[in-house]
């Protein structure tokens, strides 16, 4: 696949929160990190594919067609197949987060005790617009300031305290507007 193919497939629009990370690089670290991770896989080197793409989310915010090149080297693979693991599992992000990114689980229990009006209430008090955005191809939604973002979530695991939130990676229950204030200050 050529680099121009890669481009167009993968959904990496320009986000204000891309201020919050810094842009995909390789380096003396990074390859170590990786090269660490593969050697946990000497049977199918391939199989490493989550724990680099985690590595390259964790350090750089998102996983950009950049790192899916980068990623699909190491193993060995064509980019297609690294993208598709990126497309498939919900947690891999295409584009920047904001600085605070919440996660509001929308599943039956959190749905009952109002996720869906929580969400919009998030959206009126950090200023981000869901509405305008299509849901399967960027269901992240960030700031104009880049500091805040939003996404929903299915079960968070906690079922008896809806509505709950990650901020990051950190779990909240029984969450309303203010304690996500209060969390994103911190
Ligand atoms: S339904 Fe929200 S945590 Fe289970």
């Amino acid at each position: 696949m050529t680099e121009a193919t890669l481009q167009d497939l993968v959904v990496s629009p320009d986000s204000p929160g891309a201020k919050n990370f810094p842009p995909f690089a390789t380096s003396p670290e990074l390859e170590a990190e990786a090269d660490g991770r593969i050697s946990h896989y000497s049977e199918s080197k391939r199989s490493a594919v989550l724990p680099l793409l985690h590595i390259v989310q964790h350090r750089f915010g998102f996983i950009s067609p950049e790192a899916v090149e980068w990623v699909a080297a190491k193993l060995e693979l064509e980019p297609i197949k690294v993208l598709e693991v990126v497309t498939f599992y919900p947690g891999f992000r295409q584009y920047a987060p904001g600085k605070y990114h919440i996660r509001v689980c929308r599943t039956l229990s959190c749905a009952l005790g109002g996720s869906a009006e929580l969400m919009a209430d998030l959206c009126k008090e950090f200023g981000i617009d869901r509405e305008s955005a299509d849901p399967h191809h960027h269901p992240i939604s960030v700031s104009p300031c880049g500091k805040y973002s939003v996404e929903f979530a299915e079960c968070l695991a906690s079922c008896g305290t809806a509505p709950v939130c990650l901020v990051n990676d950190d779990f909240h229950e029984g969450v309303d507007v203010e304690k996500m204030k209060k969390a994103c200050a911190e």
